[in-house]
């Protein structure tokens, strides 16, 4: 081969002229066409930088930060009033009451691990709609009342919170003994 004067030779090194192979140059020419796709899109089109990108995934984050764990800066006694008033609303928490909360305070929320949650005695604030929602939303971690903030939506705390207030007064059988403070009229805020 080294007699053929078409390939360089140096050393006994020969350089040939082999074809590329077809999966690299169509490997090569995809790059092409995608690099060409990618300038229009960024470049021309305005498609969104990498910091507009973060921006948006920050404002995400927020987002749900705001619907599941903070309390939203609304929340107040009548704008809970007004969600929990909504026809059906209570209802909707009958099946998570069942799911996650049954096993600690009785299926009819007489009480077994956790206190009655029926009765007018409330070791937590006053049993009014923001006292059960913060409650139940940041749990009493030393006391065995697991924080559902981080677990659910503050939907699902609502609705949750308005089953037990639809069922208070309901007097079920075998409740648990009293514990905490007795509030006479506990859901007229006072
Ligand atoms: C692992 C057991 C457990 C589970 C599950 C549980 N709780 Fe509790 N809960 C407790 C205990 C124990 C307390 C009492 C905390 C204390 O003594 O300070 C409590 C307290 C409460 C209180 C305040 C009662 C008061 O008198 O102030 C509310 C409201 C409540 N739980 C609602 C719920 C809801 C709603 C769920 C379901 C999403 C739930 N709990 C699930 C154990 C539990």
């Amino acid at each position: 081969m080294s007699e053929d004067k078409k390939y360089h030779e140096y050393d006994g090194i020969v350089e040939h002229d082999n074809p590329l192979p077809t999966w690299w140059l169509w490997t090569f020419f995809l790059t092409i066409i995608f690099a060409f796709i990618y300038f229009i899109h960024y470049e021309i089109a305005g498609g969104p930088t990498l910091q507009d990108e973060l921006k948006i995934s920050l404002g995400e984050i927020e987002k749900m930060k705001g619907s599941s764990v903070k309390s939203s800066p609304t929340e107040s006694e009548d704008s809970l009033a007004g969600e929990f008033n909504k026809p059906g609303f209570a209802e909707s928490g009958a099946a998570a009451y069942v799911a996650k909360c049954a096993a600690c305070h009785g299926q009819d929320m007489q009480g077994l691990i956790g206190p009655n949650l029926v009765d007018k005695f409330w070791i937590h604030g006053k049993g009014t709609r923001l006292d059960i929602v913060k409650v139940i939303r940041d749990g009493v971690a030393d006391k065995g009342m697991p924080p559902w903030g981080p677990v659910l939506k503050n939907e699902e705390i609502y609705a949750l919170a308005a089953y037990i207030i639809s069922k208070k007064g309901t007097n079920p059988p075998g409740a648990k003994p009293a514990q905490g403070e007795p509030v006479e009229n506990y859901l007229e805020g006072k």
